[in-house]
Formats: C-alpha cells, sequence, structure tokens
C-alpha cells in the first residue's frame, strides 16, 4: 500500500478534520466526529479500515473499506475524499487503490461507492472521479430535505393498525420482529443491478445498533406500525445527530402485504409528533430514497420535502 497508510488513534483528530472539509457542501454533511468514530469499530457484522495519505506532514485524504461479514460478502463498501486544496493531485486515486488493495486482500470481488451532486450542479468531482477510475452508475437516489419547523399533515393510521413509539431501545417482545423489518430494507425497498443481499439482522444486531446509536450520542425515535392480527408490518426512524441541526429521516418501510393503507405517511407523520421536543431548534430534516420509489417520493412531497442532491451508488469490479 504504497504512501497511504493505516489510520492510527493519534491521527484520529487531523484525519476528521480532512473528512469534514471534503464534504462541505450543504447537501453533503459530514458525521460529527463522535458518530464517525464509532462507526470504525469493529463488529462481528462487519470489518471497517481506515486509510489515509499524507503530503508531507500533512494529512490531505483519507478513506474506509467496510467489509461486512453476514451478508453481502463479496463487496467492499468504499469511500474516500481529498481535502478541497489538494484535490487533483492523484491522492483520491491513491486511497481508492489502496481500498481496493484492501477489498481483494479480503478476497471480495466487487466495490461499491455512492457520490452526491447537488440537483443544480453541472458536474461533480465525486461522480467524475468514481467514472474514470472504472465504477459504473447503479441505482440514483434522490436527497430530500424539509425544512424545519414544518406543519406535518394529518394522518392517522388506518383502521386494523396501531402505532407505538419509543426511543432508544426496542421494547423485548418486538426485537425480533423489529430485526426483520431492517432486514428486509434491501430486498423490499427498490435497489439497483447489483443485487445487495438483505443485511442479515437479528436481535443481537439491534441491540448492538442501539448500544452504537447511543456511543455516537445520537437520539432514535422510532415508530412502528402493528397489525391487529399480530405482528409489526412497518417502521420509520428519525435520527438525531448531538449538533442540534440537522435531523435524519432514515429507514421507513411498510411490508408489501400491508401496503396500500396510508402507513407510510402514518408512521412518519407520528415520528415527527412524537419528537416535537426534539425537532425544536433544528434546521431540517433529510432523506433518502431511490428516484424510481414512486410511493415513497409521494409521501416525501405530501410532508413538503423538496430535492436538492442526488446520491449515485456506483459499482466495480475488484
Ligand atoms: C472525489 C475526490 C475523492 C477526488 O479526489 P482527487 O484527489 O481530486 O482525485 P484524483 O486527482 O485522483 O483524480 C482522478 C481522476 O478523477 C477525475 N476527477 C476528479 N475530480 C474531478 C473533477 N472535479 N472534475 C472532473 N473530473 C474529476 C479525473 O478524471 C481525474 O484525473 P485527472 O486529474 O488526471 O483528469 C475528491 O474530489 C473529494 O474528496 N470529493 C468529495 C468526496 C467524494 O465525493 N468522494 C467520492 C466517493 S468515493
Amino acid at each position: 500500500m504504497p504512501d497511504v497508510e493505516r489510520l492510527d488513534e493519534r491521527d484520529y483528530d487531523a484525519w476528521y478534520d480532512v473528512y469534514a472539509a471534503a464534504h462541505h457542501r450543504d447537501y453533503d454533511c459530514p458525521w460529527l466526529s463522535i458518530e464517525k468514530r464509532v462507526n470504525l469499530v469493529d463488529d462481528e457484522y462487519g470489518t471497517k479500515i481506515a486509510l489515509l495519505r499524507r503530503d508531507g506532514e500533512r494529512i490531505v485524504a483519507g478513506g474506509v473499506a467496510v467489509l461486512p461479514l453476514r451478508d453481502n460478502t463479496t463487496l467492499a463498501y468504499v469511500d474516500a475524499w481529498v481535502h478541497p486544496d489538494d484535490r487533483r493531485r492523484g491522492h483520491g486515486s491513491a486511497v481508492l487503490a489502496a481500498l481496493c488493495d484492501v477489498a481483494r486482500d479480503a478476497g471480495r470481488t466487487r466495490l461499491f461507492a455512492e457520490a452526491v451532486w447537488g440537483v443544480d450542479d453541472e458536474t461533480s468531482a465525486g461522480r467524475e472521479f468514481v467514472l474514470a477510475r472504472g465504477f459504473t452508475a447503479d441505482l440514483v437516489d434522490a436527497i430530500r430535505q424539509l425544512d424545519s419547523p414544518s406543519d406535518p399533515p394529518e394522518a392517522p393510521a388506518a383502521e386494523g393498525y396501531t402505532l407505538h413509539t419509543w426511543r432508544g431501545e426496542c421494547p423485548d417482545q418486538w426485537v425480533e420482529e423489529y430485526a426483520d423489518l431492517r432486514q428486509r430494507m434491501n430486498s423490499e425497498a427498490p435497489s439497483g443491478d447489483v443485487g445487495l443481499e438483505e443485511e442479515y439482522w437479528d436481535a443481537d444486531r439491534v441491540r448492538l445498533d442501539e448500544a452504537a446509536t447511543a456511543r455516537s450520542r445520537r437520539e432514535i425515535q422510532v415508530v412502528v406500525a402493528r397489525h391487529d392480527a399480530g405482528r409489526l408490518v412497518g417502521h420509520t426512524q428519525l435520527l438525531f445527530p448531538e449538533d442540534g441541526v440537522e435531523v435524519y429521516q432514515w429507514d421507513t418501510l411498510v411490508l408489501p402485504e400491508h401496503r396500500g393503507h396510508g402507513l407510510g405517511l402514518a408512521l412518519k407523520v407520528a415520528a415527527m409528533r412524537a419528537s416535537v421536543d426534539l425537532l425544536e431548534g433544528r434546521r431540517r430534516v433529510t432523506t433518502y430514497n431511490a428516484g424510481s420509489n414512486a410511493p415513497m417520493i409521494a409521501v416525501n412531497e405530501r410532508l413538503g420535502f423538496r430535492q436538492v442532491a442526488w446520491c449515485g451508488e456506483h459499482v466495480r469490479d475488484v
């Protein structure tokens, strides 16, 4: 791995600063330092490898490879970034080549990378870069934002369904069913030709994820829909980083046999109403959906979200 090093704890803050500087566009905000740090911790579901590149003493570029261990084991998710002052000097290519080596050494055969560009942008460095380095475009997600405060419409749950809310930990009696909802996200939401497998989720992973969310100092508001006949049939998550500014509308899923009853809108409205205290003072809510996901887009537009950017998913052989 010439010229590219594994991240050492002593360099974490400088490495993070380059990451944050590289994500300066208003529709592509960096994660907070604590969130990024927690996300680099290995667990039984994934190995994470963080790299950096220097110019002299100064760190100018970085990257991360995530190697899933319980699903999608042919893939490596890769991300590379370069400080805006140091671009077009080959640093991004060097980091990407090193990430590719990491993936090959781990027996992976494909790389998966995202690149973001604004709806008004003619071009984007990230997109041009991945295409120049041999990736092809797969699915395109639309990034939408809703200015806060907003005024969600009335949207009670349809007859035969009840909504339940929690923050932090899923109640024990639902944790298996909740894991099943988390697992089905990749197969039940539109996905591209790369054919992402379902992520492996079980109760242990739900608990691990909740603990990581707490360590990231994020608050999470969950709403689930329960069918009167018994099981959980849908959920949505609103994520509140510690910065007090941003909010992320994370997964929303309604199982196919329960679609067409307005549950998607009801879940999202309920999440916003349940988190009025957490929304106080926040600037906006950001969400991603596949450009082809017409039902979810209709729900988001009903709530007042407007599109600000695209996020392209790209794939390449190792
Ligand atoms: C994308 C990014 C990592 C590129 O880093 P970089 O060090 O400037 O990239 P390189 O110098 O190795 O560029 C390699 C090739 O990519 C293409 N490229 C990179 N930036 C480009 C731009 N702004 N416009 C057009 N082509 C570009 C070119 O073909 C370039 O080769 P060239 O300079 O010989 O023409 C950097 O712009 C960045 O950090 N962007 C924000 C994060 C991001 O979008 N990451 C992409 C996800 S992996």
